[in-house]
């Protein structure tokens, strides 16, 4: 008998205390983090960072260091929301590295980046994240994407030319995600798992 039993809880593996939803996410300078932890604290959902759960899981990786059996921990049926931030128009490689492993999920994708949100650039992150998942046969459930503030040493040493449109773009990123970015992408979270809360 587990010690939890003994104390009249339920024991820590029965299906019932399996989340039915979890975030994992990927940041670097903390933009997606941000966004992430809004979304956990508010939908109450565990969050973990998308290295830690691929390094956790090295050894089920094969010989192209992809992960061999693709769900994340947790359950096949747990829904996923996947944040990342954007790298060469599409989510940065931790992350694309974790949605090729990934077979037959349930997934909501957020993200971060410098480029416009309405912008085509920011539509082609987002297809790029769906052709990653179309790849495992996995669901989408729907996405959100914002501005994020661009890493000062990287704008400073970027050999984009320094555009008019770019330097009000890059201007605009500074100040995000911000409060409404925050509550849009709740809501876009909200919307899409709504249906499916158990
Ligand atoms: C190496 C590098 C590549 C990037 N590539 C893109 C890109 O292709 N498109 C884009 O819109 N933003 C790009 N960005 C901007 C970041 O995606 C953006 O600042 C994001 O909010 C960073 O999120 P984080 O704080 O969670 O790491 C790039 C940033 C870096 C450092």
């Amino acid at each position: 008998m587990s010690e939890n039993f003994a104390l009249g809880f339920p024991d820590a593996l029965t299906p019932d205390l399996v989340p039915w939803a979890r975030i994992v996410y990927s940041s670097r300078t903390g933009n997606t983090q941000a966004v992430a932890e809004h979304l956990a604290e508010n939908l109450d959902l565990s969050l973990v960072n998308a290295r830690e759960e691929l390094a956790a899981r090295m050894d089920e990786r094969g010989p192209d260091g992809r992960l061999m059996r693709g769900d994340a921990a947790g359950t096949a049926d747990e829904i996923l929301l996947l944040g990342f931030w954007a790298w060469r128009g599409g989510p940065n490689p931790t992350m694309r590295d974790f949605m090729r492993g990934l077979r037959r999920r349930r997934v909501f994708v957020f993200g971060t980046m410098a480029a416009w949100p309405d912008s085509e650039h920011a539509r082609a992150c987002i297809s790029c994240a769906k052709e990653l998942l179309d790849e495992g046969r996995n669901e989408a459930l729907g996405h959100f994407v914002c501005q994020g503030r661009l890493a000062p040493s990287v704008r400073k040493h970027s050999h984009h030319p320094r555009t008019p449109e770019r330097e009000a773009r890059l201007d605009e990123a500074e100040k995000h995600p911000d409060a409404a970015d925050l509550a849009a992408a709740l809501e876009a979270a909200r919307a899409a798992l709504a249906p499916l809360r158990p």
